[in-house]
């Protein structure tokens, strides 16, 4: 993994989607890349194919990881997933806090937090994501709602925090087509940065997510608090995430 700090991030998050044949056709595909991009990318697969993507991705300069793990190293938790075995697939990275994991699955900001932790005591990345439904947006709740998100994993504290990569996916915009507006999200992630700073951990990268594309990442990459991209559907097809990365 080579998630440079100067460097932008763009992440491809697959969802439940994808086949043997045709994870194939996209991880070759993004095995064509200028590797002199001052863009950093990965993919975050299903957990099935995390032998696929380490046997295609083995040895090249992108990362990969999966979407969710369990708050537990071992045991008796049926149909869980560790830190650990991630590991052994060579994960660098793990989504944490999904909002479709928050809302359909009932995730709290405490096994978010629990989960962060997890990943980082093996030394996975993990990618800790915020966002506000609908409703709240409408109530005009953005604010109250990314500031409790936030703080419960900034409870963890500074030496922690600084190991983690933020992304703020506001939940109208995901799978929507319609992004939220760069400036919108500019402001989020000014006062996400805000808050990090008060415990001194303003310097990690802040992705935005919520139907990014090609033809409006670049709007997004030239705020000065969006470090990047989380991508869904666009991460599905080969030639639109390869030119979100390029941009
Ligand atoms: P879309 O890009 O499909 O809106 O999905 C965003 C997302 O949820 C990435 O995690």
């Amino acid at each position: 993994m080579t998630i440079k700090k100067s460097n932008r991030l763009v992440l491809g998050n697959w969802k439940m989607n994808g086949n043997i044949l045709d994870n194939a056709i996209l991880l070759n595909g993004l095995k064509n890349v200028d590797y002199s991009l001052h863009c950093d990318f990965g993919v975050l697969v299903p957990f099935p194919y995390l032998s696929q993507t380490l046997s295609i991705l083995h040895g090249t300069k992108i990362s990969w990881g999966a979407q969710n793990l369990s708050i537990h190293s071992s045991g008796a938790y049926t149909g869980e997933v560790s830190a650990t075995m991630l590991k052994e697939f060579g994960c660098d990275l793990v989504l944490v806090g999904h909002s479709e994991r928050r809302i359909l699955y009932k995730e709290t900001n405490s096994d978010i937090a629990k989960k962060a932790f997890a990943a980082l005591s093996v030394g996975i990345t993990p990618v800790v994501c915020f966002g506000e439904t609908l409703d709240e947006f409408k109530a005009k709740q953005t604010f109250n709602i990314i500031e409790n998100q936030v703080s419960s994993i900034l409870e963890l504290g500074c030496e922690i925090v600084s190991r983690m990569i933020f992304s703020y996916e506001p939940v109208w915009a995901i799978g929507s087509g319609s992004a939220a507006s760069p400036e919108y999200v500019q402001d989020i992630h000014f006062f996400i940065r805000g808050m990090l700073d008060q415990i001194g951990a303003s310097g990690i990268k802040i992705l935005y997510g919520g139907s990014v594309k090609s033809s409006n990442a670049a709007s997004f990459f030239v705020m000065p608090d969006i470090d990047g991209a989380l991508v869904g559907n666009a991460s599905l097809i080969i030639d639109d995430f390869l030119s979100i990365t390029k941009l």
